[in-house]
């Protein structure tokens, strides 16, 4: 795997030519973000050696570099589901990729479902714990210390300080900012309202496909990591009708314009 890394973090050098220090994962519905990003080089994921391509809907599969808020940075937009038949290592590659490319700070997005009633659509949640429930983990099979160890700690996988930063920013923005956990299934079937009551019971405020493995790669690759949902549905226990994929976009550009100042803010200050 490590040769594959190295072959991906080459290639990518050579096309961006600055040292990035800091990643954004761009969920469902956020791909504008993307747009702010000044003179970007774009590469399309196919192009990138041992880089799965993303075939999720309105995910993009491109990699964007370039600076915002003065720092060097890459986006991915359009991230890989464990649903599109990719392994758990095939998903989490392109981190391990940024890791080599020298990153050490990662912004995660994702659209999440809600299992708390005062986390509604349009809402945005800084995750501060997360229950991996996909059934599978990316750090199985031999571990490379090279890498990371072996056990890492999930003690605190999302950074504290940076949780408070970000309510600093909400505060003097004058935009609501929750914290929350986010629990992971494998999807692609949404849940049901049995499992949806399951997981409430569990812990879990937030309910999703994505981001879990990302960030225990990221945590094994002492990598720190902000986390943030945006709520784009309630969750089948408060109503009946079926959520559309339409209704989670549309949710996901209300939350856009705080979105945007949250982390152009963030990544002024990390
Ligand atoms: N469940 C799972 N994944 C999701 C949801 C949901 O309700 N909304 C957005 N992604």
């Amino acid at each position: 795997m490590l040769e594959k890394i190295k072959t991906a973090a080459h290639y990518l050098s050579k096309q961006i030519g600055f040292k990035p220090e800091i990643g954004l994962v761009l969920g469902t519905g956020l791909n504008s973000i993307a747009e702010m990003l000044e003179d970007p080089i774009k590469i399309s994921y196919q192009d990138i050696p041992g880089w799965k391509a993303s075939t999720a809907p309105s995910h993009q599969g491109l990699l964007l570099a370039g600076k915002l808020s003065n720092k060097n940075i890459i986006i991915l937009q359009g991230r890989l589901h464990f649903y599109e038949g990719y392994s758990m290592q095939e998903i989490t590659f392109p981190i391990r990729v940024l890791k080599e490319l020298g990153i050490d700070k990662l912004i995660v997005t994702n659209a999440a479902g809600s299992l708390n009633e005062k986390m509604v659509p349009g809402n945005i949640v800084m995750l501060n714990d997360h229950i991996n429930w996909m059934g599978n983990n990316p750090l199985i099979g031999e571990n490379n210390d090279e890498l990371g160890s072996r056990f890492p700690s999930m003690h605190q996988p999302y950074d504290t300080k940076y949780i408070a930063t970000a309510h600093k920013i909400a505060k003097l923005n004058n935009f609501t900012l929750q914290d929350g956990v986010y629990l992971a299934l494998s999807g692609p079937s949404l849940e049901t309202k049995a499992e949806c009551k399951m997981l409430a019971k569990m812990g879990a405020d937030l309910v999703g496909m994505s981001t879990v493995p990302e960030v225990i790669v990221a945590v094994h690759s002492n990598i720190k990591v902000i986390g943030i949902s945006i709520v784009t549905n309630l969750s089948n226990i408060f109503h009946s009708k079926p959520h559309t994929q339409e209704e989670i976009r549309a949710n996901a550009a209300k939350a856009k314009s705080d979105l945007e100042i949250l982390i152009i803010e963030l990544l002024k200050k990390i």
